[in-house]
């Protein structure tokens, strides 16, 4: 048995546009999703074992399945399935990244699972294998898998890399708590059905990028990529966790350029001018009491690495 193992760092997402459509008959929404990996991290090392099992230690290791359940041990079991082999193999799970946050950090870790696996294995699959076997474990995991800055469209899983000038610096703000995706997109629906609104993919034209965030990112323009930030959830997610209202103001006050609900929270993101900005930032935020802890960041980053 061979006893080397390999170790992948995955980063998380933010979100810099998260647009909302209809939903479809397979009960997914329609999005345009502008993707941009960012430098926080989880690492996921997997090494030979007699049967596929899971560790996860770290701050963020509390709360999430350490068995056949967790997204990286499924990731594992595709990728075996698809080459006939078994998926012996023991993933350890080093958790920095919010659990159920809206930072993609469950979808980091199947896309660095699925890396570290094919490395452990041999298979050298070609990148439309793996971002086919992404597609079947998750709306995000693809994007996991590519990193950078991207749009998405259908379920988020449809990719086209953008270009992004420079680096963009942010700082989260990690709630006590976390979000249920499936929660946040039924609110999201029983909001449109409250308002009279269409909800369905057949009413709603599909959601598209915004021509000025996808400049401000070309330019790497930070005062435009502030004006032109969104996220169809925010409203309905700070409306039943108005506690994720306060955290906002409270980066705004400290000097954010911009602030933002990650993904399907409970995750904020605020964006900084510079470095310097967002670890000052980071600090105040942290001393506001509205957030359970920080991490500072910059994007766009690369996708998962073999380390
Ligand atoms: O694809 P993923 O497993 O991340 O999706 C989790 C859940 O989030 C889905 O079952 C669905 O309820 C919701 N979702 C959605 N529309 C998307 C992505 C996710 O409604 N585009």
């Amino acid at each position: 048995m061979l006893t080397r193992s390999v170790t992948v760092r995955a980063p998380a997402k933010v979100n810099v546009q998260l647009a909302v459509g209809g939903r479809r008959p397979d009960g997914f929404h329609e999005l345009a999703n502008v993707y941009m990996a960012v430098s926080a991290y989880d690492d996921i090392t997997v090494s030979p074992s007699d049967r596929l099992t899971v560790t996860v230690s770290g701050p963020g290791a509390e709360g999430v399945p350490a068995d056949e359940t967790n997204l990286a041990a499924q990731a594992a079991a595709l990728l075996a399935k698809h080459a006939g082999i078994e998926p012996a193999v023991h993933i350890r799970i080093e958790k920095h990244l919010p659990v159920a946050g809206g930072m993609a950090g469950g979808s980091a870790d199947a896309a660095g699972a699925l890396i570290a696996c094919d490395a452990l294995w041999g298979l050298e699959s070609d990148r439309d294998h793996l971002m086919s076997v992404a597609a079947a474990l998750g709306s995000d995991v693809p994007f996991g898998l590519m990193g950078g800055t991207a749009l998405g469209v259908g379920r988020g899983e449809l990719l086209t890399p953008l270009a992004c000038a420079g680096t963009f610096h942010w700082v989260f703000a990690v709630a006590g708590f976390g979000l249920s995706t499936p929660e946040v997109y039924r609110a999201y629906e029983r909001h449109r059905r409250q308002m009279g609104s269409p909800f369905t993919a057949a009413d709603i034209p599909a959601p598209r990028p915004s021509p000025a965030l996808l400049e401000a990112l070309a330019r790497g323009d930070h005062s435009a990529l502030a004006a032109s930030l969104s996220n169809d959830l925010e409203p309905v997610v700070t409306a039943f966790r108005p506690e994720l209202a306060r955290t906002l103001a409270a980066g705004r006050a400290a000097g954010a350029l911009a602030a933002l609900l990650c993904g399907t929270g409970a995750t904020t993101a605020f964006l900084a001018r510079d470095e310097p900005a967002a670890a000052h930032l980071a600090r105040r935020l942290l001393a506001s009491g509205s957030c359970a802890s920080v991490l500072a960041a910059h994007g766009p980053v690369t996708g998962p690495r073999p380390i």
